[in-house]
């Protein structure tokens, strides 16, 4: 579904984020992208949605190169792209409701928009996303006014608003508690399932990556050092990816009964999910990309 090929990255500082990445994300295919400060994970999901233009390589999403694309396109193609941000990128002074509806602005045109005149379908959707990550009770409420939690909440009731195809998902749970990140990392992880959708996230916290996700990758130095499953990361691989450390303890969540009835419940869904998808959805995403 999205598919990278060789993608390099220099910024205009002379820095090589990217060095001819190759990486492929199949159709609900949940990705935890690890490695150091500075290897080059938030690039790699700028470079998706092209808030940064790559300096080389080709992201096709669904056949069609990203990189390649005039405006009008990618605004399209923007709205199958979801985005999820440590920092929430709320609007401050808008409700919940408004900041979730906000996800429809690829759609409504505008002026609508910016009126706040939402079709009837798209506040009912917003309902039933806001009573899926827990704030059916909270939509009136000020964005200003609520925790880090329910911030990140709001945040993927957004992304999802959009109906994307793919999630971009950028420190997700940084700023918050360990029990509050686990919920995140399970509401994340739990949605794309239900909807057969892929993700990218990227994630400092190992541990919480190695437990709810399938598939890992490590990035070092802009170069892809890694790409297997959890229970491949051992510690030779944790000092490919981070570089020499004492790793005992790492994996200590490894026999955590929550996780690994997770992980199977996880893969039983994905592959429900994938077949699902592939029989409905394509010539619904063929309209799509020809519109
Ligand atoms: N706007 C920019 N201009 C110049 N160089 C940049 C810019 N953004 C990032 N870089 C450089 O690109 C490299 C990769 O940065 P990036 O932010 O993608 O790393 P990261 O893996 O997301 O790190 P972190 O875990 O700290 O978020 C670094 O060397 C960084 O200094
Ligand atoms: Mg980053």
């Amino acid at each position: 579904m999205l598919q990278i090929e060789g993608l390099t990255m220099r910024y205009p500082t002379g820095d090589l984020a990217l060095d001819n990445v190759d990486l492929t994300v199949e159709r609900g295919q949940v990705i935890a992208l690890i490695g150091p400060s500075g290897a080059g994970k938030s690039t790699l999901i700028r470079c998706v949605n092209r808030l940064v233009e790559p300096t080389a390589g080709a992201i096709r999403l669904n056949g069609t190169d990203i990189v390649s694309m005039g405006r009008a396109n990618l605004r399209r193609t923007r709205r199958r792209l979801g985005m999820i941000f440590q920092e929430y990128a709320l609007v401050e002074r808008l409700s919940v409701m408004e900041n979730v509806l906000s996800g429809r602005l690829g759609y409504v045109g505008f002026w609508r928009s910016f009126l706040r005149h939402y079709p009837q379908s798209d506040i009912d959707e917003a309902f039933r996303l806001l009573e899926r990550v827990g704030l059916d009770h909270m939509v009136d409420k000020r964005a200003d006014a609520l925790s880090g939690g329910q911030r990140q909440r709001v945040g993927i009731a957004r992304a999802l608003m959009q109906s994307p195809d793919i999630l971009l998902v950028d420190e997700p749970t940084a700023s918050l508690d360990p029990k509050t990140s686990r919920q995140i990392m399970r509401l994340i992880t739990g949605l794309c399932r239900e909807r057969g959708l892929g993700a990218i996230i990227n994630i400092h916290d190992v541990p919480l990556a190695m437990q709810f996700v399938e598939r890992i990758v490590g990035l070092r130095a802009g170069e892809i050092v890694y790409d297997g499953p959890p229970s491949g990361l051992d510690d030779q691989r944790l000092t490919d990816i981070y570089g020499e450390e004492d790793w005992s303890g790492t994996r200590a969540r490894d026999g955590d009964e929550e996780g690994d009835d997770a992980q199977a419940q996880a893969q039983a869904q994905t592959d429900a999910a994938r077949k699902v998808v592939s029989a409905v959805d394509l010539p619904e995403m063929k309209k799509v990309a020809a519109s």
